[in-house]
């Protein structure tokens, strides 16, 4: 049979790189993978079902994969996990001509984005995600970070890919929560910049088992905004922050519930949160919209009085601003930033996503 062609989507940020999707795409990254030896780094839940296959096709092409299994969860994404991981490469002899290749989803690639970006300080990084958040946001755009007990993400470094593999026979094994979870960041890419994203909520095959060509052509106008917005901004000086839209509520939940509610779920959340403020400014009235990811998304629910997000929202613990910036929709695929939004304004947004849930 005649092999489809992949699709390819360009990110042109400090490095420029391919994202690749297609389906059945461990012998194309073998061969694509230029270096010799490599360290596939992956977690105890995707290696057993993807890692046998992956390692054959390397190794068919030549490579020598070392293979470190790291426990599934964000609480591998340590100092701990990171310092054993490079310590085991320098005690396997990787030098600095090898690659790091991440096989997982977010915790993985941003965990052994890290290692590669810090290893003799800087090694080639390739991204073979298996989630769909990873595939449409985490594996792009080169953000690697661990986690230390002061916050999440707080030590990292910005580290492109060299490539991005994207197989979507992946998303299969998916449970339709851990796929519902990346629909979040996916739909947020709808309302920020293709609008046409939105639609897929009522598409047939918009689930693990739907048709992997519709599936591919879905992730690829994802990966798409994503690719777009770093190839402009790679550090996050402007335009990176619309990413952000339903995440500022998002990690405010995420951390006052000790990161009990999942991601996903959190910024289900945001963009109803994002919507109303954006209503209330007098913009475009989008939450009828968000409201209907939300009945989709199906986010656990949650009774978390306003007093307990607001220590998280009043500042941004990274930058140590008083005013954190807020994304708010003019309309669709009209982001803007605003730093002005006032305690009130975000108790009313609180008030309100609480009597619609
Ligand atoms: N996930 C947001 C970003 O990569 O900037």
């Amino acid at each position: 049979m005649a092999r489809r062609e992949p699709i390819v989507i360009k990110v042109e940020a400090s490095s420029r790189y391919n994202i690749t999707i297609d389906s059945n795409l461990n012998q194309y990254a073998a061969q694509a993978i230029s270096e010799k030896t490599i360290v596939l780094i992956s977690d105890n839940q995707v290696f057993p079902i993807y890692g046998k296959n992956l390692i054959e096709a390397l190794e068919a092409s030549a490579k020598r994969v070392f293979s470190y299994i790291i426990p599934a969860g964000e609480k591998s994404k340590s100092a701990e996990q990171y310092l054993n991981l490079l310590r085991q490469m320098v005690n396997d002899g990787i030098d600095r001509d090898s690659a790091v290749l991440a096989l997982g989803g977010g915790v993985v690639g941003d965990l052994a984005g890290f290692v590669a970006a810090s290893y003799m300080r800087g090694i080639s990084f390739y991204q073979m995600p298996s989630s769909l958040l990873a595939m449409v946001d985490a594996s792009i755009g080169g953000k690697t970070a661990i986690n230390i007990p002061e916050g999440k993400n707080l030590v990292g470094a910005f580290w492109q890919p060299k490539e991005v593999f994207i197989d979507i026979d992946f998303l299969a094994s998916l449970s339709q929560k851990e796929f519902k979870l990346g629909a979040a960041e996916h739909f947020k890419h709808g309302l920020i910049a293709n609008k046409d994203i939105l639609n897929d909520i009522k598409d047939p095959d918009f689930k693990p088992s739907g048709n992997k060509k519709r599936l591919a052509k879905m992730v690829a106008k994802s990966a798409a905004v994503k690719a777009a917005i770093v190839s402009i901004d790679e550090k996050e000086q402007g335009k990176r922050a619309f990413l952000n839209l339903g995440h500022n509520i998002a990690h405010a939940i995420e951390a006052a519930t000790n990161h009990t509610v999942p991601h996903g779920d959190a910024v289900a959340y945001g963009l109803l949160f994002d919507s109303f403020l954006s209503y209330k400014r007098g913009y475009k009235d989008l939450r009828a919209k968000t409201i209907e990811f939300l009945e989709y998304l199906e986010p656990i629910s949650m009774d978390i009085e306003f007093d307990r997000l607001e220590p998280y929202l009043a500042s941004d613990k990274k930058t140590k601003a008083k005013i954190q910036h807020f994304i708010l929709l003019e309309d669709l695929e009209k982001p803007i930033i605003v730093n002005d939004i006032s305690p009130t304004e975000l108790k009313t947004a609180w008030q309100y996503l609480k009597e619609i849930r």
